[in-house]
């Protein structure tokens, strides 16, 4: 069975996605530890009652790379086959980045390369575009970018706020980001560039 390593910064709605479709067998994976830099994430309490392994390392005033090393070591503890970033909020170092090559997911709720950064549907709001959406990507060491694996398209409507075109983006999310993991798990793809296809 593949291990997840799932790596939060507040709420977890993603990872509470990813987990549900692992508990129901419609996601052939086991989470094998979440890790989140804020010790106050609603993420780590969530998989706390969920019956996971659930470990607080503290991001606040360390240097970048010394950060990433720590979770580095407790992913390889946990012998993580792919790292799940769901709602992490920081950049990975180099370090990071090569010690899974081609194993770190990330979600971005906006059309990459549109609106990177944070407040992506604020942006996406605030630049009048009709229709944004979300991203699932291969992470490198640049910010939002590596080869995408799965997108999924959102309107933005003229009643909405940032957070109502945030909660409809969430909810493609939820939906994209496992699929994207199973596909990556899976094996069955090749990359070209920076294009992810079907093998
Ligand atoms: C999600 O919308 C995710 O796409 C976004 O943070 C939210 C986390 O929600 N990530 C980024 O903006 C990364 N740049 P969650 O904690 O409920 O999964």
């Amino acid at each position: 069975m593949k291990r997840l390593g799932i790596l939060l910064s507040g709420r977890g709605s993603n990872f509470e996605a990813i987990a549900g479709n692992v508990a129901a067998g419609r996601l052939d994976a086991e989470i094998a530890v979440v890790i989140s830099n804020r010790p106050e994430a609603r993420g780590l309490e969530t998989a706390r009652a969920l019956g996971l392994k659930a470990v607080c390392l503290p991001s606040k005033g360390m240097e970048r790379e010394a950060y990433d090393r720590l979770v580095v070591a407790e992913l390889k503890a946990n012998q993580v086959d792919l790292v799940c970033l769901a709602g992490f909020m920081r950049l990975l170092s180099a370090y990071f980045v090569r010690q899974f090559p081609g194993r770190i997911l990330n979600i971005h709720p906006a059309l990459l390369p549109s609106f990177p950064g944070l407040d992506a549907q604020h942006q996406a709001l605030e630049h009048g575009v009709k229709v944004t959406g979300c991203t699932v990507h291969f992470v490198d060491e640049n910010l939002d970018s590596g080869p995408i694996v799965a997108q999924a398209t959102v309107p933005v409507l003229d009643d909405d706020t940032a957070d109502s075109l945030a909660t409809r983006i969430l909810q493609q999310e939820h939906r994209i980001y496992s699929e994207a993991i199973r596909l990556v798990l899976s094996g069955n793809f090749r990359i070209e560039g920076r294009r992810v296809l079907a093998r």
